[in-house]
C-alpha cells in the first residue's frame, strides 16, 4: 500500500532542490532508525551493484549472487529480466537476509522496453517534447510491470563527434535541446508518484563529458576547460537533475585527469552543492576497478577515493564490497562516508515504496497485460515516424501505391536489427522489417519484389563486430558482384527502387567507434549501380550516427534518414514513404562532409580568421585545403512534403533592460500542397562578450502544424536567461551589448535581426 502521508514529503524530496527541504524528512527518519541496525558489513553491501546475468528458472536460488544478497553484501540487481525471475531474488534479500532490505532492480531502458522506440538521437529529431516524455512514460510503464524499478537513463551526454558510437544514444549536439529533452525523460520515467508502481528511477549519465572522448574512440581521455563544461556539456545534465532524476551515473573517462568515478570536485562540488543533488551516484560497469589501469591506484586505493569523492554505488568491480572494510580499519575513509552512501540509497528504495512492498513491481499480471500491447506499438509507430529526416527529396517521395517498387539492401529484411542499439528488452524477430512494412501498406495494390544487393560490409570481420547480441545480417558467401547483379535484375522490372542500406544496429552504441563515416564501400557500390539503371532511388537510410554523405546527396534523388525506429519501423518507414505521414524531423546533429572535419557543430567560435561567407578557401584563413567548412546538413536541417517559408521577423523592441524582455515575432507559411509540420528555430548570437561567444545558439524552438497556404504568426520572448552565459571566472549572467536574433527551419537557412541590451 502507497503511504499517502508521505507524498507531500517525496515532492518535496525529489522535485525542489534546496538543501534545507531535504533534511528533516520523513524518509531520514526512517532511513537512520533502520541504520541504526545496521552492521557496517550489511551498510558496505548496500553499495554493491552486481550484474544478474539471466537465470534459467530455479536457478537463481542457488547462484553466487543469491549467497550474497542472502548475506546482505547486495544493494541492487540489473540485467535480470521478468517478474519471476526478481521477485525469486527480491524473496531471497527480503525474506532470507536478517533485515530484509529489498532490493533495487536496474536495467537499461534506453528507448524502450519491449515496445521499442527510435534510438535517443532518432527521437530528438523529433524535437516533440510531449512525444519523448511519453515514450519515457510506456518505457517506465512497461519495465515496472516486469519487475523493473530502476532504469540507467536518459543519456545525456552531449557529442560532437560521430566517429563515437555511442552518440546514438544521446540528443545530439546542442546543450538546450538536450536539455529540455533529459527532463521530458526524467518526468515520464518518475512521474509524478516515484512510489507509484508504474514509475521507475531514473538516472542520469555519464556524468561527465563521456561524449568529448578524444578521437571519438570509446573510453578514450577527455580535457576540456571548466568554460565549455559549464555552458555547453554540463548543461543537460543538470537539466536532469533539476527535473528530479532520483540517480547518476560516473562515467568511464577522465576529468581534469582524474577518472570521473573518483573525481571529487564533479561529484561533490559540482553535482552536490552546485547542483544540489540529493539522488545517490552509482559508478558506470567496472568503472571503479578500471581505474587501476587509469594509473590511479589499486582496488583498495580507487575504492577509496571513490566514496571519498562522492560516489555511493559500484556497479560489478565489488571494489566497494571487498576493500572499504580494510580502508576504514587504515584510517584511509571514514565510517560518515558509508554511512553517507548507504544512507542515499536506502533513501531510494523508501521513495520507491520498495520497503512498504518490497513486490510492488512484480504483479504477474501486469507482466502479461501491460508489456508490448498493440496500444504501445501504435505509438511505436507514431514516434519513429516523426524521428525520420528527409535529407534530400527530387519529387520522388511520397511513393504511391501502384506498379513494382524494388526494395533492395542488407537492412530491408532485418528485422533483429530494427530497434537499434541498447534495446536488450526487444522482441526482436517480433520487430516489424521494411520488408513487412512497404508489403502491408501496398497490400495488392502495387507488388513489392526484393533483393539483398549486398552485404553489410565488404570485410567480413568488421561485419562480425557490427552484428553482435543475435542481430546477424545472415552473411551472404557470395561474391559481391553476383549479389549485386540479383538486385539489378529485380530492378529491371521496377518502377521506383527503394534502398535499405547504412548501418547495422551495433555499427553504433558502446564499443562502436569508427574512423571512416561513409556508408560501408559494398553498399556503396549497390547504391551506385542501381542510380546508374537511370530509375528513381529512395535511399532509406539506417543509421545510428551522422553519416559522410556527400556522394549520396549528390547523386541518389531522394534520401529518407530512419535511424533506428525501433519495433515498429518497418511501419512507420512505409507510413512516411507512401506519405501517410508527411516527415517532420529536423537533425538534432551536423552531417560533415568528411570525417576529418570532426569535430563539428553550428554551435562554433567566429575565430580570429573566419572565412568570408560564401566562399570555399581563403588563405591564411580558417579552412582547409581539399573541402569546404560546410556541413552537407546543417544542426536543425529537414524537410517535407510541403514547403515552408518563414517571413516578417519582427522584434517588439531594439532594446531592453536586464529585467525586460523581447518579443519575437515571425511569420510562416505552408507554401506546399500538404498539411505538415515544421520546427520554428530560434538562435541567438551574442557579438561581443567577456570570453568570446559562439556564432549562434540555439534558444528556443516550436513545433507547428499548418495546413496548405495557411500562414501563423509564432513568437517568442527573449529575456536576460536566454542572453546569459558562464564567464571565465564561472560567474553566471548577461553582459550588456548587441545581440543577433536568428529564426528559420534550421541553424543555416534564417532571418536575421539584431537588439541591444543595455
Ligand atoms: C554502459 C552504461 C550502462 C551499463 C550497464 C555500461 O557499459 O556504459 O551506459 O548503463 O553498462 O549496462
Amino acid at each position: 500500500m502507497k503511504n499517502l502521508l508521505l507524498m507531500p514529503v517525496f515532492f518535496l524530496g525529489f522535485s525542489c532542490i534546496t538543501k534545507e527541504k531535504l533534511s528533516d524528512t520523513e524518509f531520514d527518519r526512517k532511513v537512520d532508525s533502520l541504520m541504526q541496525r545496521m552492521t557496517l558489513e550489511e551498510k558496505i553491501g548496500q553499495l554493491n551493484l552486481p550484474s544478474a546475468g539471466q537465470f534459467t528458472t530455479g536457478q537463481a536460488a542457488n547462484s553466487e549472487i543469491a549467497k550474497k544478497i542472502e548475506q546482505g553484501m547486495v544493494g541492487g540487481l540489473f540485467n535480470i529480466k521478468s517478474v519471476k525471475a526478481i521477485k525469486e531474488m527480491q524473496q531471497i534479500a527480503v525474506e532470507k537476509s536478517r533485515l530484509g532490505i529489498p532490493l533495487l532492480f536496474g536495467m537499461d531502458v534506453i528507448h524502450g522496453y519491449e515496445s521499442v522506440f527510435p534510438i535517443p538521437l532518432g527521437l530528438s529529431c523529433s524535437w516533440d517534447l510531449e512525444l519523448i516524455e511519453h515514450t519515457a512514460r510506456i518505457a517506465a510503464q512497461e519495465a515496472s510491470a516486469d519487475g523493473i524499478n530502476w532504469t540507467f537513463s536518459p543519456m545525456v551526454d552531449l557529442c560532437r563527434d560521430p566517429r563515437w558510437g555511442r552518440v546514438s544514444e544521446g540528443n545530439g549536439e546542442d546543450p538546450f535541446l538536450s536539455a529540455e529533452i533529459a527532463k521530458a525523460m526524467v518526468r515520464g520515467y518518475q512521474g509524478s508518484d516515484l512510489a507509484a508502481n508504474n514509475t521507475i528511477l531514473a538516472c542520469v549519465k555519464h556524468f561527465a563529458l563521456y561524449g568529448a572522448a578524444e578521437a571519438g574512440r570509446d573510453y578514450n581521455t577527455v580535457d576540456m576547460s571548466r568554460y565549455r563544461m559549464y555552458n555547453e556539456y554540463f548543461v543537460p545534465y543538470k537539466a536532469a537533475v533539476e527535473a528530479g532524476a532520483g540517480s547518476v551515473m560516473t562515467s568511464f573517462n577522465e576529468v581534469d585527469g582524474i577518472p570521473a568515478t573518483a573525481n571529487k570536485w564533479l561529484l561533490t562540488e559540482v553535482l552536490r552543492n552546485q547542483w544540489y543533488f540529493n539522488g545517490f551516484i552509482v559508478s558506470d560497469y567496472t568503472s571503479v576497478s578500471e581505474m587501476i589501469d587509469h594509473g590511479y591506484g589499486d582496488l583498495q586505493s580507487v575504492s577509496a577515493k571513490a566514496l571519498a569523492a562522492g560516489l555511493d554505488m559500484d556497479m560489478v568491480s565489488e571494489g566497494l564490497l571487498t576493500t572499504l572494510t580494510k580502508s576504514l580499519k587504515e584510517g584511509k575513509i571514514s565510517e560518515q562516508q558509508i554511512n553517507a552512501a548507504c544512507k542515499r540509497i536506502l533513501t531510494a528504495k523508501f521513495k520507491l515504496g520498495l520497503f512498504d512492498d518490497p513486490y510492488r513491481y512484480c504483479d504477474e499480471n501486469r507482466a502479461k497485460s501491460e508489456i508490448f500491447t498493440e496500444q504501445n506499438r501504435k505509438f511505436a509507430r507514431i514516434a519513429a515516424a516523426q524521428s525520420f529526416v528527409l535529407l534530400k527529396n527530387n519529387n520522388v517521395l511520397p511513393l504511391q501505391k501502384k506498379g513494382t517498387i524494388a526494395l533492395v539492401g542488407p537492412l530491408a529484411n532485418a528485422p533483429t536489427n530494427m530497434t537499434g542499439t541498447w534495446s536488450v528488452a526487444a522482441r526482436f524477430s517480433e520487430s516489424v522489417s521494411v520488408l513487412q512494412g512497404l508489403q502491408k501498406a501496398v497490400g495488392d495494390k502495387a507488388k513489392i519484389i526484393y533483393a539483398k544487393g549486398s552485404n553489410l560490409h565488404e570485410d567480413p570481420l568488421v561485419e562480425e563486430r557490427a552484428t553482435m547480441f543475435g542481430k546477424s545480417l545472415n552473411r551472404d558467401p557470395r561474391s559481391p558482384e553476383i549479389i549485386r547483379a540479383e538486385a539489378l535484375r529485380i530492378a529491371q522490372s521496377a518502377d521506383v527502387i527503394v534502398a535499405a542500406v547504412g548501418e547495422s544496429a551495433e555499427m553504433s552504441g558502446e564499443s562502436a567507434s569508427r574512423v571512416n563515416i561513409d556508408i560501408p564501400q559494398t553498399q556503396r557500390d549497390l547504391l551506385k549501380a542501381l542510380v546508374n539503371t537511370g530509375k528513381p532511388v529512395v535511399l532509406v537510410l539506417f543509421t545510428g550516427r551522422p553519416l559522410t554523405l556527400t556522394w549520396e546527396n549528390e547523386n541518389v534523388p531522394a534520401i529518407l534518414n530512419v535511424w533506428f525506429g525501433g519495433s515498429e519501423a518497418g511501419d512507420a518507414i512505409a507510413d512516411v514513404l507512401f506519405g501517410d505521414v508527411n516527415p517532420s524531423g529536423k537533425l538534432t546533429t551536423t552531417f560533415p562532409q568528411h570525417v576529418g572535419q570532426l569535430p563539428m557543430y553550428y554551435a562554433q567560435k567566429n575565430t580570429g580568421r573566419p572565412l568570408a561567407s560564401g566562399l570555399w578557401f581563403q588563405k591564411f584563413r580558417s579552412n582547409y585545403l581539399d573541402v569546404s567548412n560546410d556541413p552537407v546538413y546543417p544542426f536543425g536541417y529537414g524537410l517535407s512534403y510541403t514547403t515552408f517559408s518563414y517571413s516578417n521577423l519582427t522584434l517588439s523592441s531594439k532594446e531592453m533592460r536586464p529585467q525586460d524582455s523581447i518579443r519575437v515575432t515571425v511569420e510562416i507559411t505552408n507554401s506546399g500542397t500538404r498539411e505538415g509540420a515544421e520546427v520554428v528555430q530560434l538562435y541567438i548570437r551574442d557579438l561581443v562578450g567577456s570570453i568570446t561567444r559562439p556564432v549562434k545558439e540555439l534558444k528556443a524552438f516550436k513545433k507547428i502544424n499548418l495546413k496548405p497556404g495557411e500562414t501563423r504568426t509564432i513568437s517568442f520572448s527573449i529575456t536576460e536567461r536566454e542572453l546569459s552565459f558562464y564567464r571565465a571566472d564561472l560567474t553566471y549572467g548577461a553582459e550588456p551589448g548587441k545581440f543577433q536574433v536568428f529564426v528559420g527551419g534550421n541553424s543555416r537557412d534564417v532571418l536575421q535581426a539584431e537588439f541591444e541590451l543595455l
